[in-house]
């Protein structure tokens, strides 16, 4: 984002406008038109090509004219093993048989079920961006007694990661009858140089109610070749990788190497990460936990600086480069006086600042809360401590303490400058709210998750990923969630519901 540094100016508003609506902006051109390869159709519009992905005819009847219909139906699938593999034999789904789903009106999901991308749409408008609504099908690619299944946990922590891998656990075992499962230890690394975990119904059986990982975690890693000679050496022929933007790129390199040696291993990401900033798909799993337990750390500020006179808290949450922990939690909590985001630039001092808001508050009510998202002010902090930039193993710039650097400039600013004691306390939870276990809703959320990747896996799809899209979930091709990651819109109207219910200064200057 093209922020101006001064600490006392509002910044250009034209800049971050053009950032927020870039991606929006997508189809908004005339209808695409169509270059028919083998296999592959390249659907250009006005800004951007986009590529969707026509399967074998064993596994799909959509067939090609109804995606190159010139209603502006854009199915954008996702890769499936008979692309490289024509000759793979089907069985029928155990889920046939199974007492549980007997009485389903649909249990398998119709190959050509698909989930539009956009829901509000113009009469008129063309159809847009579809992808493949995720289930059970009919057939399956492969014997559930020749499964060799793995599941591997990458980068940092969110609530429901051990629910995920209980749940594909689970999952393969009850709904396919697989009983061979691999834990790869310690993330991708653990691919090559640690031991593997046998998983089952039992291990597994409790560990929702328990935070992190069972199989732990690191960042970076990913050495395609060796992780997939590991895959071969092992005979895995399904992977299971759970985790965020570059995981999945991994994922993507992982399934890409196995196109190219030709072998039956289905490769499924879940999408993990508790900033919730992955594009198409709703939210990612753990963000509602994430949002609800730091309500407990925004309680305990409040009632810090209400006990005392003219009190501060700053809350600090997570969000590297969005702020969505921060937009839902102070939505939330109604005990947020101001919430400041990475997408938001804000300045301290002068007309319409920070200083001159947190002295009106104090005046007012005697105490304020700001909730501060972790990757927010980043450049003040950075030119104020004169810090060089370090990046951490997945290649993520390392975040400076913003709150501890925000504490003492208001303590600073009130002290010398106003001449007026207030009394500051930092609130840090950041670990602590990504520790914690998932709740109710994200455990549920979890399974579905895990169930479709097993489903997606056991139906021959690799290379995917898997998400709800406008409530349904579906299979996404694993460069839709990586090409581009979600921010807060600052001209959507949750953040005006935001400003609207902290009144806090919205430090722009509108009439730019
Ligand atoms: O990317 C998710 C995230 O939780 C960020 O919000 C945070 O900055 C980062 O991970 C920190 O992770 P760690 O300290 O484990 O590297």
């Amino acid at each position: 984002m093209d922020l101006s540094l001064s600490l006392s100016s509002p910044p250009n508003l034209h800049s971050f406008l053009t950032k927020s609506l870039s991606f929006s902006t997508r189809f908004h051109k005339p209808l695409p038109f169509f270059t028919c390869y083998p296999q592959i159709y390249s659907i250009t519009t006005g800004y951007h090509p986009i590529t969707a992905q026509t399967s074998n005819q064993n596994n799909t009847p959509i067939d090609t004219a109804a995606a190159a219909d010139d209603d502006g139906f854009i199915l954008e699938d996702v890769p499936h093993l008979t692309n490289f593999l024509p000759d793979l034999p089907t069985y029928p789904n155990p889920l046939k048989y199974s007492q549980a789903y007997a009485i389903v009106k649909n249990t398998f999901v119709s190959p050509e079920d698909v989930l539009a991308q956009q829901i509000v749409v113009q009469k008129g408008s063309p159809r847009g961006v579809h992808f493949r609504r995720a289930g059970p099908r009919e057939k399956v690619y492969f014997k559930p007694e020749e499964v060799r299944a793995c599941i591997v946990t990458c980068g940092g922590l969110c609530p429901g990661i051990n629910t995920v891998i209980r749940e594909i656990v689970c999952g393969l075992n009850y709904m396919y009858g697989v009983n061979n499962i691999l834990g790869i230890e310690g993330g991708y690394r653990g691919f090559y140089s640690k031991n593997t975990m046998e998983l089952n119904p039992k291990v597994v059986n409790d560990i929702h109610k328990r935070g992190g990982t069972i199989l732990q975690t690191s960042r970076g890693g990913h050495d395609t070749n060796k992780i997939v000679d590991n895959i071969q050496d092992r005979g895995i022929n399904q992977v299971y990788i759970i985790g965020g933007d570059g995981t999945q790129k991994g994922a993507a390199a992982i399934f890409k190497e196995v196109e190219k040696r030709r072998l039956p291993v289905a490769v499924a990401g879940i999408p993990k990460t508790i900033d919730n900033d992955i594009a198409v798909i709703d939210k990612s799993f753990g963000f509602d936990t994430a949002v609800e337990e730091a309500q407990r750390a925004i309680n305990a500020a409040h009632v810090e600086v209400e006990s005392v006179e003219n009190g501060v808290g700053i809350v600090k949450l997570m969000g590297r480069y969005s702020g969505f922990i921060a937009m839902f939690a102070t939505l939330a909590s109604r005990d947020v006086d101001c919430c400041l985001i990475p997408e938001s630039p804000f300045y301290l001092e002068g007309q319409g600042g920070l200083f001159e808001f947190v002295q009106r508050r104090l005046k007012e009510n005697g105490h304020m809360v700001i909730v501060l998202a972790e990757g927010a002010g980043q450049e003040y902090v950075s030119q104020s401590v004169n810090a060089p930039e370090e990046k951490d193993a997945s290649g993520n710039k390392l975040l400076l303490d913003v709150g501890l650097w925000l504490t003492q400039q208001i303590k600073d600013y009130f002290t010398t400058v106003k001449k007026m004691a207030v009394n500051m306390k930092y609130i840090d939870p950041t670990y602590m709210i990504r520790a914690v276990p998932s709740n109710a809703y994200d455990n549920i959320y979890c399974t579905l998750l895990a169930q479709s990747a097993v489903h997606g896996a056991m139906a021959g799809y690799s290379g995917f990923t898997v998400g709800p899209v406008n409530s349904r979930h579906a299979y996404i091709p694993i460069e839709r969630v990586t090409e581009a990651t979600n921010v807060v819109k600052l001209t959507d109207r949750m953040w005006a519901r935001l400003l609207a219910s902290t009144n806090q200064p919205i430090f722009l200057d509108i009439h730019e």
